[in-house]
């Protein structure tokens, strides 16, 4: 039987659409932006480069064919602005909504333009996707919604407190879009990522996730820091599965499945002790130097949330979401293209 995602593929290859993806030029939407193209489809990015890289694009480019790129259209622009965002949304058929500000200490320092970024250049996104009349706006929400509700697994309609002013943008996220879907009419879906990982993932720079910058730290032979004991989990989620449930939540017909929000993980926990043993381990295989290398412990990080486990059976039920990839799955192609990418001086 093939799977939800597989007759999804088939069926855009044989009927290509319009895409616009934002925040292409950064991880996630690169990844996004490539699946695309293979599928010989139409897409429209926007980015400001303000975290997301021109060496992404520049590496998508090297994965398609010649003819599957000269499909993109990259529009180098600020979601901060209106008319920006209508150019992109013109023609557009669906819209898969990644640019914004990431990571909690970021909206910590900088709420501000967190704000702007992720709240009011999400309102501009909507407005522009709604005036386009685009047939269904997929947007990228987060597990930080979960705020500090202790429950696990995190199920869709059960949510606590936001814990930074990032959690609150990612919850107004949401907030926007069912009112736009009830006032407007403009279908949406959003995915609740939880700590996604994978290729293209930025390792440097205050902000960067744990996963990207422990393996650059370990190829560095830099410290690793471990905030609190170690025993805080995660639900990693290797990014083509979310790349699986952007894909899906465009095409569900489903009217039941539409104007909802879906964790997007695996459902099961590692917490950050097996995470750096599995990320040591791994690269050890090449680099045996790293054997016996060990973590440096520091206090645990404001804003952050001790535990993370998804529920992910509504996007299995409305979706048919399943992913591919487990952890260890996802961490072999991710160390992989780590160790092919970054050699130390690049790395820099
Ligand atoms: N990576 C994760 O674990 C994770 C978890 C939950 C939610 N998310 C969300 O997923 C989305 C993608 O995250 P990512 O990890 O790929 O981060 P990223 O920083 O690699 O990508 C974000 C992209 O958005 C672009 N961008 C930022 N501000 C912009 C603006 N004002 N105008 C135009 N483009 C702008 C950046 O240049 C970058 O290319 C974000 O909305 C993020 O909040 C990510």
């Amino acid at each position: 039987m093939p799977t939800a995602y597989e007759i999804t593929k088939q069926t855009l290859l044989s009927s290509p659409k319009t895409w616009l993806v934002t925040g292409c030029a950064g991880f996630i939407g690169s990844n996004i932006l490539e699946q695309l193209l293979k599928l010989d489809q139409h897409v429209v990015g926007l980015d400001n480069f303000s975290t997301g890289k021109q060496r992404n694009l520049d590496e998508v480019e090297t994965l398609v064919t010649k003819e599957q790129w000269t499909r993109f259209r990259f529009i180098e622009g600020d979601i901060r602005d209106l008319a920006v965002c209508r150019q992109a949304c013109a023609g557009a058929e669906f819209v898969l909504h990644q640019a914004a500000l990431g990571s909690v200490p970021r909206s910590l320092d900088d709420p501000i333009t967190t704000n702007a970024t992720n709240v009011s250049g999400f309102l501009n996104m909507l407005v522009a996707a709604r005036d386009a009349s685009v047939r269904r706006f997929v947007y990228a929400a987060s597990s930080s919604t979960y705020g500090d509700h202790p429950a696990l697994p995190k199920v869709e309609d059960t949510i606590g407190r936001p814990l930074s002013p990032y959690a609150v943008t990612k919850y107004v996220n949401e907030l926007y879009a069912d009112v736009f879907a009830r006032s407007y009419g403009l279908e949406s879906i959003g995915l609740r990522y939880f700590n996604v990982f994978g290729p293209r993932q930025d390792p440097d720079g205050a902000y960067a996730a744990v996963i990207p910058r422990w393996i650059a730290a370990l190829l560095r032979h830099e410290p690793v820091y471990i905030n609190g004991t170690g025993e805080t989990s995660r639900d990693f989620c290797y990014v083509q599965n979310a790349v699986q449930a952007n894909l899906l939540a465009a095409s569900v017909e489903n009217a039941a499945a539409v104007n909802q929000v879906y964790n997007v993980a695996v459902n099961a926990r590692t917490d950050l002790n097996q995470l750096f043993a599995l990320l040591r381990d791994g690269l050890a295989a090449n680099h045996p130097e790293l054997a016996g290398f060990q973590p440096v412990y520091r206090d645990f990080r404001a804003g952050d949330v001790m535990h993370s486990l998804a529920d992910i059976s509504k996007a299995t039920r409305l979706l048919g979401y399943q992913p591919t990839h487990t952890i260890g799955q996802g961490l072999s192609e991710a160390l992989g293209w780590y160790t092919r990418n970054c050699d130390l001086t690049t790395l820099r």
